[in-house]
């Protein structure tokens, strides 16, 4: 497609991936609702989609806007870092890599893991008791989520904190080429290491995630390598998400003490928390789609080859959906289960029951032994760029307000 056959209204040169814009996405995501459905994002060759509707309508056309070869805006990340995953695959190919997990993940396997989930992250927050301050990332989301996912996958001797970091870093090489993005694809490298030296069928639980994928690949239903593809997948998809989701969560309820006493009073459910955290400050910001057959957004007229980005961050703050408020994080709002940061159609999110429940773990017990939780007036919380995924370096809060 070339610059001059696009109008002009529809094209813009704002990059999506400059640190300014990462920092704080969504004055720059705004801007790019007003002018469409659709967005020529020139900087990156892609086509923006930063409404609700056509983000939703995007992701509810796998046959036209497919995973495969699509979810980065650079060819690296297509090839070597999700390229055969359970990602970055359409139709049967999809269903079959999908099927790997689908019991471990269903909402009855994850209802049973309620109650130790739940002492898990009671057991993690009654330890922190004795302290004035504590930081809700390193001292409580990032072990907890850390070890129920490297347990849940049947390595629960491994410590899953170095890998968080390197996952961080994999989320970078989503975007258009900047030094974010090349600076993460050794951290998909150094991923894939670990999975292919440490989770080796000797050293996993068979009862486990990894297990479960050992035994499809003894069944024939999946190649070895699909293994460590899918385990890449699983972990790429279900930590640092969830870390920050947490951090962001206690981060605008402890800015609100309203807010945080409904929560912890519960008047408000923790499902209610999860979607509006999720559609306030989508997680994962944004992820891409090749266009493998002529189509329209709007009235604009999509090549097959192109490649679309969904923006979940922004279709958050839409207020065609959420109302002249969207800009406000508030607990009470009606409907946020309709965000679609955990995806939508067949891609939607395979961990989004035990994201929830780890969500509930973790409120549940910090209501119980922090009723007077607050913000540290000395200690803001502050974040680390991330092409894609919104992470905080610290939230640190006060115990007893
Ligand atoms: C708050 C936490 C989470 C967020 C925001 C999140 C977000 C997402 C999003 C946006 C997608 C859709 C990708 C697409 O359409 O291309 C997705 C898919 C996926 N998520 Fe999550 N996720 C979270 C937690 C988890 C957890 C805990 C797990 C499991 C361990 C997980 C595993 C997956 C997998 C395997 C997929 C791929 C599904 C497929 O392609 O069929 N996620 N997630």
């Amino acid at each position: 497609m070339t610059e001059s056959a696009v109008p002009a209204a529809i094209s813009t040169q704002v990059d999506l991936f400059d640190d300014a814009v990462v920092a704080d996405p969504y004055p720059t995501y705004a801007e790019l609702r007003a002018l469409g459905p659709v967005v020529r994002l020139e900087r990156a060759q892609a086509w923006g989609v930063p409404r609700y509707e056509s983000a939703k309508a995007v992701l509810a056309d796998p046959e036209t806007f497919s995973s495969v070869n699509g979810l980065h805006l650079n060819p690296e990340g297509n090839q070597w870092v999700t390229a055969n995953s359970v990602l970055a695959t359409d139709g049967l190919e999809h269903a079959r890599l999908r099927r790997v997990l689908s019991k471990e993940l269903a909402p009855r396997a994850i209802k049973d893991l309620a109650e130790s989930l739940r002492s898990r992250a009671d057991e993690l927050v009654a330890g922190l008791a004795d302290r004035e301050s504590f930081d809700v990332v390193s001292d409580l989301a990032a072990p907890y989520v850390t070890g129920v996912i490297m347990d849940l996958m049947g390595l629960p001797q491994v410590d899953g904190s170095g890998l968080m970091k390197q996952i961080e870093s994999v989320f970078d090489t989503f975007a258009a080429p900047n030094q974010r993005t090349y600076a993460g694809l050794p951290s998909a490298q150094a991923m894939f290491e670990f999975l292919q030296t440490v989770c080796t069928r000797d050293n996993v639980r068979p009862d486990s995630w990894l297990g479960a994928a050992h035994a499809a690949a003894d069944r024939g239903e999946i190649a070895e390598i699909e293994c460590v593809m899918t385990m890449a997948a699983y972990l790429t998809a279900g930590m640092d998400t969830t870390i920050h989701a947490i951090a962001t969560a206690v981060h605008h309820l402890v800015a609100d003490r309203e807010q945080w006493e409904l929560v912890r009073d519960g008047k408000v459910g923790y499902d209610a928390l999860f979607g509006e955290t999720l559609r306030f400050d989508a997680p994962i910001q944004g992820f891409g789609r090749r266009v493998v057959r002529e189509t329209q957004i709007g009235d604009v007229t999509i090549p097959a080859g192109d490649q679309v980005w969904v923006m979940f961050g922004s279709s958050g703050r839409d207020a065609d959906k959420w109302g002249a408020d969207a800009d406000r994080f508030d607990v009470r709002r009606p409907g946020t289960e309709d965000h679609l940061a955990l995806g939508f159609g067949a891609h939607l999110c395979a961990g989004n029951h035990l994201a929830l429940m780890e969500f509930d773990a973790i409120f549940a017990a910090l209501g119980k032994h922090f009723p007077e939780l607050s913000a540290d007036p000395e200690a803001p919380a502050e974040r680390v760029l991330n092409n894609v995924l919104r992470v905080w370096e610290k939230v640190p809060v006060r115990t007893r307000g």
